[in-house]
């Protein structure tokens, strides 16, 4: 759809669509004004019969902020460094799986593995418990192609929330040097975060954390198909991989936007918006446009600066980012290190993710030697 934005760019920037009873923000500065004036675009007031967004993400300030501040605290780039072992030994372990055979199929058996392996280890989900784990946020994220009736959903969610609950108690007795143990113990102004905020926070790492990082690697996989010579170079200088990593998410967006509700009558673009509209940011627009990034279309690991809004932008801005970069820069250089020919197998075809919030691929089949 490159063309049709570049389109609306020019043309109607700010555009109201009957479809989604609200309007769509093409611009780069148009997405950064609203995602930076949260008193007028609010991420909490929303839509009847839509779900509500899980813990903060789906709050105003002051709670969104406080309950932020107290994340923020234990969820630091810092302690996401310190991941680096984990990481690489899950990366080696799955490619250790497939090395065997010679092909596999990246996102089956990479891109979601990896991700939420990695967020079960930072809530603390033990070895034995991981599969059922997996299960559970596979149904609940309905991510891996998972097509749950309701029901199954439903009884997946309880036992999600059975399980924290008692994980929570067990913590309380015993703590470890565990996130969920430093969450416990976290406080701003005297405040700790409840049995609810934390179940709601573990529900929005998986949310928030797990589709998202897993069509980041698929995509990468998908460029590095489209651009075998980028590929080849980041094999022999792995130290342009975080350049390749955030041009990845700038051109291919796992979060294709954000959406607001206006909680007044304002302007924007020179359009009236009025109370209770929704406001969608296009991000998949505004990372291509060329106010802000020269040749939007060329992709370019080594463009600098390169600010996209694929993490968002404000208060919202993605906690997650470094986990996100981190599990990606890891991943990626060591699968171009251990993989070498790699070629898509061209018998079967490739499906989109049908999902309008979502960019990524369903499946992506790969021979290596
Ligand atoms: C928020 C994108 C990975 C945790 C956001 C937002 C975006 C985003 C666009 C802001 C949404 C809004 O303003 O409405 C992404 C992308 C990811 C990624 C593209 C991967 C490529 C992760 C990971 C985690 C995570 C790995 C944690 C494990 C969060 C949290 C928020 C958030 C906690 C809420 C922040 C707030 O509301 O203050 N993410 N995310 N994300 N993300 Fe990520």
């Amino acid at each position: 759809p490159l063309a049709v934005f570049r389109q609306m760019r020019q043309q109607d920037p700010v555009h109201f669509d009957p479809r989604m009873h609200g309007w769509a923000v093409f611009r780069y500065d148009d997405a950064q004004y609203v995602l930076s004036h949260p008193q007028l675009f609010s991420s909490e007031a929303i839509l009847p019969g839509q779900p509500h967004l899980p813990s903060f993400l789906g709050m105003d300030d002051p709670r969104h902020r406080k309950l932020r501040n107290i994340v923020s605290q234990v969820f630091t780039p810092r302690m996401i460094e310190q991941l680096t072992p984990q990481i690489t030994a899950v990366v080696h372990q799955l490619l250790d799986q497939v090395a065997p055979q010679g092909h596999m199929d990246v996102i089956r058996d990479f891109a979601y593995p990896l991700p939420i392996t990695i967020i079960a280890g930072l809530l603390g989900v033990p070895a034995e418990d991981q599969d059922t784990f997996r299960s559970w946020s596979d149904s609940l994220t309905a991510a891996n192609g998972t097509n749950d009736t309701p029901e199954a959903r439903a009884t997946n969610a309880q036992s999600f929330q059975d399980y924290f609950l008692q994980k929570l108690s067990e913590r309380r007795r015993q703590p470890q040097q565990d996130l969920m143990s430093r969450l416990i113990n976290a406080e701003v102004d005297g405040e700790k975060l409840s049995d609810e905020e934390l179940l709601e926070f573990c529900r929005l790492l998986l949310i928030a954390g797990y589709e998202t990082t897993a069509n980041l690697l698929g995509n990468a996989f998908v460029c590095f198909d489209q651009y075998p010579e980028v590929a080849e170079k980041l094999r022999q200088h792995p130290e342009f991989m975080p350049g390749a990593v955030e041009e990845i998410l700038r051109c291919f967006p796992s979060v294709a936007g954000d959406t607001r509700v206006a909680l007044e009558d304002t302007t924007l673009g020179g359009k009236q918006i009025q109370k209770h509209q929704v406001v969608s940011v296009v991000a998949t627009s505004a990372n291509y446009d060329e106010s802000q990034f020269p040749d939007p279309e060329r992709f370019d690991i080594h463009r600098d600066p390169n600010r996209h809004l694929t993490f968002g932008y404000g208060v919202h801005f993605c906690l997650g980012a470094p986990l996100a970069r981190l599990e990606a820069r890891i991943g990626l250089t060591i699968a171009l290190r251990r993989l070498q020919n790699i070629q898509r197998d061209p018998g079967q075809p490739i499906e989109p993710v049908q999902s309008p919030f979502i960019i990524g691929v369903r499946n992506f089949p790969i021979t290596f030697t």
